[in-house]
């Protein structure tokens, strides 16, 4: 199914941190090397975990169990195909076939027309819910830095919703019900440097979105900020106004008083690769075509808010390999190209389409920065730390930069390129903020393959901690407060 050519399992930022530790005598060489590899083993583990997300999450206890299908043979047939592609790695354990997919799509129907029923009732109580919505929220002047400034507790104001009342959030995310003891991840709030961020108020946001499509677009970690999106504003809505649905690639939440909808479409390089599949991405041999967008871009025309993000997907290599071809004329040849190289072409190809076929009077767009990693608890001074698995607090000094093996590179490049566009994009700059909450990630409070983390696995952070998705409530929450600071100041 795919080519195979060589396998470069290496992971630059490492590479190039290390680059600048003077290792002047043997024993400090040593050290540096074993810490090396051990980032190198943990960042793969990692980065094979994340790809093992599926897209098609099961949901949580809320919903009832449909009757289980039998695997079907076609699915049974892809699932030794894949056995045999990452085999390599004895702790890398296959995507299970989703059969939950079918029973998801029939969740979704019943769901509806089991709250249809509801609908007279609930439309009575919505003229006085919407009463507050003019009230005013104070605006931060449109020149100021909201990235740069730091974290404060306020366990007064955070966490925006609880994690028990959002009934959308999936098991992915939900940390104290996965077992999480500590809380404080919940509490913290963004505070810029020169500004404040408004007050977040769901209905002034909602008001902004009538009539309007919303989307995600990128990878899992796209997906973790849409399920925040979803669980700061649907408190606002009565129940039984609201739904959820999959359609191949998008996930979608709507919200039918509003004729508004919340999306999420999965497309982890932006551009057309071999890991398009929303179901069966789980895939580390991963190629792109950089020069080819239309695919995706299709289901991106006419979305009056759309926030790009790719970044995690290109972690797990060195170099990224780029099809000769098309994978529609069977093309299995690749070349190997440098990350940043690649990712340079592949936003060429992304800020084209955007500037071609975006109308900036009726879309925003956004693009986000890298979302961190917290591999190695070295990195903020933690000997005693397994990866992000220990840790409840944020980096609060922040007088000496962090350096948690971030790919600077691609950052620069984002920055860069969304600033000479013809369509104005704006650029959310999560990554240094984000890089403060090591106390922030799911790590071992969150599913696997679709099933919750076992007791042994859980007391195995140092192989089953997930250091790259975030619980919710939590981090992604602040990214979104950015959004919703430029969605509502837009007249
Ligand atoms: C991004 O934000 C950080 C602080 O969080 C700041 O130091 C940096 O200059 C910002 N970069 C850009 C391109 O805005
Ligand atoms: C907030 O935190 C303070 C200090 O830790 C604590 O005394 C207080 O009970 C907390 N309040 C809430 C509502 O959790
Ligand atoms: C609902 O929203 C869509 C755009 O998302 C718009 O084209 C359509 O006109 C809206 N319908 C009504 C009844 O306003
Ligand atoms: C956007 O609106 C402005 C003023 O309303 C108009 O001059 C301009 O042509 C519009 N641009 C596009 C791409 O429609
Ligand atoms: C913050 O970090 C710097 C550099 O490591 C250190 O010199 C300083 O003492 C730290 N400040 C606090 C309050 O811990
Ligand atoms: C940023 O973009 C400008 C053109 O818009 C280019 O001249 C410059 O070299 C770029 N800088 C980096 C660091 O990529």
């Amino acid at each position: 199914m795919q080519p195979s050519r060589r396998k470069t399992p290496l992971f630059s930022s490492v590479t190039v941190a290390m680059k600048h530790r003077k290792s002047n005598n043997l024993s400090v060489f040593v050290v540096v090397f074993s810490v090396f590899l051990f980032g190198v083993f943990m960042y793969n583990e990692d980065a094979k975990s994340m790809a093992e997300f599926p897209f098609s999450w099961p949901r949580s206890q809320e919903i009832q169990e449909e009757p289980s299908k039998e695997a079907n043979p076609v699915q049974e047939t892809t699932k030794n195909e894949e056995q045999a592609t990452v085999s390599l790695n004895s702790r890398t354990s296959v995507e299970e076939p989703h059969d939950k997919n079918t029973d998801q799509e029939s969740d979704g129907n019943s769901k509806k027309s089991s709250i249809a029923a509801k609908e007279d009732k609930q439309k009575i109580e919505l003229p006085s819910m919407e009463e507050e919505d003019d009230e005013e929220v104070e605006l931060p002047p449109e020149q100021c830095d909201l990235f740069t400034g730091k974290w404060v507790f306020d366990n007064a104001t955070r966490p925006l919703y609880k994690e028990d009342e959002c009934e959308f959030l999936t098991a992915q995310v939900t940390c104290l019900r996965n077992g999480r003891k500590d809380s404080m991840y919940q509490n913290w709030k963004w505070q810029p440097r020169d500004c404040s961020l408004p007050k977040f108020k769901p209905r002034l946001l909602l008001n902004k979105l009538r009539n309007k499509r919303l989307m995600f677009v990128g990878d899992s970690l796209n997906r973790n900020q849409w399920e925040s999106m979803i669980c700061l504003v649907q408190s606002a809505i009565p129940p039984g106004r609201k739904t959820w649905r999959k359609e191949g690639s998008l996930a979608i939440f709507t919200m039918e008083d509003y004729n508004s909808t919340i999306e999420f479409y999965w497309a982890p390089f932006l551009v057309e690769s071999n890991s398009d599949d929303p179901n069966k991405h789980s895939i580390l041999n991963r190629i792109i075509m950089p020069e080819s967008i239309n695919k995706h871009g299709v289901n991106w025309k006419n979305v009056d808010y759309l926030i790009f993000n790719t970044y995690i997907w290109w972690m797990n290599t060195a170099s990224m390999k780029v099809l000769r071809g098309s994978f529609d004329e069977g093309a299995t040849e690749y070349d190997e190209i440098q990350r940043p190289v690649a990712y340079r072409r592949v936003l060429t190809t992304w800020s084209k389409w955007v500037d071609e076929n975006v109308d900036p009077n009726r879309t925003m767009v956004f693009f986000s920065s890298m979302s961190p990693l917290h591999i190695k608890s070295l990195d903020w001074n933690n000997p005693d730390g397994i990866k992000c698995a220990k840790e409840t607090t944020p980096v609060l000094n922040t007088s000496m930069p962090l350096n948690v093996g971030t790919d600077r590179r691609l950052f620069v490049i984002a920055a860069n390129l969304t600033q000479s566009m013809k369509v104005p994009v704006h650029f959310i700059n999560i990554t240094t903020l984000s890089e403060y909450r090591k106390d922030a990630h799911t790590s071992v409070h969150t599913i696997r393959q679709g099933k919750m983390l076992t007791p042994e696995q859980q007391a195995d952070p140092a192989t089953y901690a997930d250091c790259i998705h975030w619980c919710l409530p939590g981090l992604p929450d602040t990214w979104n407060e950015f959004i919703y600071t430029r969605i509502i100041a837009r007249s």
